[in-house]
């Protein structure tokens, strides 16, 4: 097939323009041709929230959201949650390959290498309040860890960014660990190496005074599913913000904080905290229409519940409400289970969620997961902000090899006042009023 273009008269000035399409996507920066007079600026394109705006070419993540499909490097994510490990599935997101053998083992040891942080992280761990919130105490100590390894401004140098790439994914489980540590006034725990990567997670979270922690191997399985589930999800808010803030070509850990706080929000990361509040507000099977009612008057939001890509059963939350089913069966079933089956089924057979295909996300039953674990809410959005750290990583690398790619930096339209001089205080309007 020969060039496909798309035509475009302009109605203010009459003339044509024959604007290439290049993978059913025409460059907003082709409409810039398109003015009305030599010093006009040209045409934009107005996409607040970026909903129909593709701002880079990847090959990291496929997700179609009509059908509900999701894929790292290619692999179906259904397979890699049943056939892969954690640690195996970043490498694949990282470098595009599943790793053989011998990748594999070098990997591992690299990650197990540099799971202990510096000492001093545990000075300022202490130095937050009792009750602070786990999410904010990892994004300032994951922004803390640039200032532990400067070496991370080299972002040009490949050995560089493979060294800040194994401290980032061994520390954050660590970083995560000591901030539950420090919420519920308990010593920290050190990793214990001899552990897999989830093993020693559970390690650092619950090991009490036993010599050696000994995590159940169900729960350590649970937790590397969830883990592969989580890893990327190509441009979200929080990978976006990775890319956006690596733009400038600030270290790895600056950009990672950014990206974290990114997902603290109740609309990304943080809605997994926000489903398990939801459903306790909710409280019994029979309170759930009610419930459903005031969502649908616009006075709620179903946390869990929609996203912006899928338009169908989010299937991250396939999985998961396969593996709440083995979880339960070793810690004993949440009882907010039953709320939350009957909020989905209820939801499913409504016109309001069928005709804004509104659907379970990934959100929706990892906090019951988490529970029965025995984790409080505040910890979740931590769960999730660990495993994606791979999916951040990957974005700021491919970012920082793409050529086209420069500082982050989008147009505005402005409205706001024109032209006008100085009023000195005293003859100012709201003075005069008063
Ligand atoms: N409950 C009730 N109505 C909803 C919901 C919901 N959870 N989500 C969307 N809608 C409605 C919304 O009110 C709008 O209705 P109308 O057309 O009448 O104005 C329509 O559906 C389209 O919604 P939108 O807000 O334009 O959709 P969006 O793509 O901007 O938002 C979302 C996506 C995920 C932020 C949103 O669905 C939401 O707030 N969900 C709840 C929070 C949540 O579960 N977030 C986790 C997302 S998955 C994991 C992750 O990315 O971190």
């Amino acid at each position: 097939m020969g060039l496909e273009t798309l035509s475009i008269t302009d109605s203010r000035t009459g003339k044509k323009y024959e604007i290439p399409i290049h993978d059913g996507a025409i460059r907003a920066a082709d409409l810039r041709q398109i003015k009305v007079s030599q010093d006009d600026f040209g045409l934009m394109s107005y996409d607040p929230a970026f909903t129909n705006t593709a701002s880079c070419i990847s090959r990291i993540t496929y997700i179609d959201g009509d059908q509900g499909i999701l894929r790292y490097r290619g692999y179906p994510i259904e397979q890699l949650a049943e056939e892969s490990t954690f640690l195996e599935t970043a490498y694949l997101i990282l470098y595009g390959e599943l790793p053989d053998e011998e990748q594999l083992a070098e990997w591992t040891r690299n990650i197990i290498h540099h799971t202990i942080p510096h000492e001093n992280i545990k000075k300022f761990i202490d130095g937050f309040h009792h009750d602070a919130h786990p999410m904010g105490i990892l994004i300032s100590t994951v922004a803390a860890l640039s200032t532990f390894y400067p070496d991370a401004r080299q972002i040009h140098h490949a050995e560089s960014r493979r060294r800040q790439t194994y401290r980032l994914i061994a520390k954050m489980p660590t970083l995560a660990a000591f901030a539950y540590r420090h919420m519920i006034g308990m010593p920290y725990a050190y990793p214990d190496n001899d552990l897999s990567y989830p093993g020693n997670f559970l390690n650092m979270l619950f090991r009490m005074t036993e010599l050696k922690y000994k995590p159940h191997p169900t729960l350590e399985r649970a937790i590397d599913v969830l883990f592969i589930l989580h890893a990327d999800h190509e441009q979200n808010c929080s990978a976006n913000a990775m890319r956006n803030v690596g733009s400038s070509l600030v270290d790895v850990y600056s950009a990672s904080a950014a990206a974290t706080a990114a997902l603290y929000g109740p609309l990304h990361g943080g809605a997994n905290e926000a489903v398990l509040r939801m459903l306790k507000e909710i409280g019994s099977m029979d309170h759930v229409p009610a419930y459903v009612k005031r969502v649908k008057a616009g006075e709620e939001r179903l946390m869990g519940f929609g996203h912006r890509v899928y338009k169908n059963y989010d299937p991250r939350a396939k999985v998961i409400k396969r593996l709440a089913d083995e979880v339960f069966e070793v810690t004993g079933r949440n009882p907010l289970l039953d709320v939350a089956l009957e909020v989905e089924r209820i939801a499913l057979q409504d016109d309001y969620f069928i005709q804004r295909k509104l659907y379970p996300n990934v959100d929706f039953y990892t906090g019951l997961i988490y529970q029965a674990m025995a984790l409080p809410p505040d910890m979740f959005p931590v769960l999730f902000a660990i495993p994606r750290t791979a999916g951040w990583i990957a974005q700021w690398e491919e970012m920082l090899q793409d050529s086209e790619q420069k500082i982050a930096r989008p147009r505005q339209i402005y409205k706001g006042a024109g032209i006008r001089d100085y009023v000195p205080i005293e003859k100012r309007k709201v003075k005069a009023q008063a």
